[in-house]
């Protein structure tokens, strides 16, 4: 069973990428699971002395389960144009052990936005910090959920928009397919 590390980018109870994010639990494929990571917001702020006093506990955990995941998936709405704060912490702590968790494991982005460009333009700024991270990205097709109003139910975690599913589902298959190839190198 592959299984995808979902990583969600808002911190806000009421966040539609975050609905995104727990729809996937339904729409992957056989053959593929979905492991809901921590949120970024339960941790702290990056600061190295934070980390030379000792590894804090909420890091650790998320260190370990992304280890213990095939392949990532994050859902994430833009912020000015980049990557949401809490985010980029959350892979500047996982950067920070050696080898990272993140190395050489296929990755996938989806961004959300009420507004008509759908975040496309986190993926760029986010692919960039990926790379660093020698993670694998997919770069098509890409999933940009855009007028995400009415497209996503954010109190049951699923979409309500049939197309947006479809096209979910069909991301999914393809980004499944895309980790099976290199999971099996
Ligand atoms: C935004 N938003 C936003 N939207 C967008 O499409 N492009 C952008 O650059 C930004 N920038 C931005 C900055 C900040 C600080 C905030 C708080 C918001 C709007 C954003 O897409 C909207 O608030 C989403 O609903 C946030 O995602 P969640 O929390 O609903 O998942």
């Amino acid at each position: 069973m592959l299984k995808i590390g979902i990583l969600e980018g808002s911190l806000r109870s009421a966040s539609l990428s975050r609905a995104a994010a727990r729809a996937t639990a339904s729409l992957l494929p056989d053959g593929a699971q979905a492991v809901a990571l921590p949120n970024p917001g339960t941790l702290p702020l990056f600061n190295q002395d934070v980390l030379d006093a000792g590894m804090p506990d909420t890091v650790a955990s998320l260190m370990s389960q992304v280890e213990g995941i095939d392949a990532l998936l994050i859902v994430t709405p833009e912020y000015n144009w980049s990557i949401p704060g809490g985010l980029k912490n959350a892979i500047d702590w996982l950067s920070r052990k050696n080898p990272s968790p993140l190395a050489h494991k296929p990755v996938s982005i989806w961004s959300v936005s009420p507004g008509l460009l759908g975040g496309a333009r986190v993926h760029e700024s986010l692919r960039q910090t990926l790379l660093s991270q020698d993670m694998i990205v997919m770069a098509k097709p890409e999933v940009q959920i855009a007028g995400a109003i009415g497209k996503l139910d954010v109190d049951a975690g699923a979409t309500t928009n049939p197309e947006t599913e479809a096209f979910l589902r069909g991301h999914l298959s393809a980004f499944t397919a895309f980790c099976n190839t290199w999971t099996a190198t």
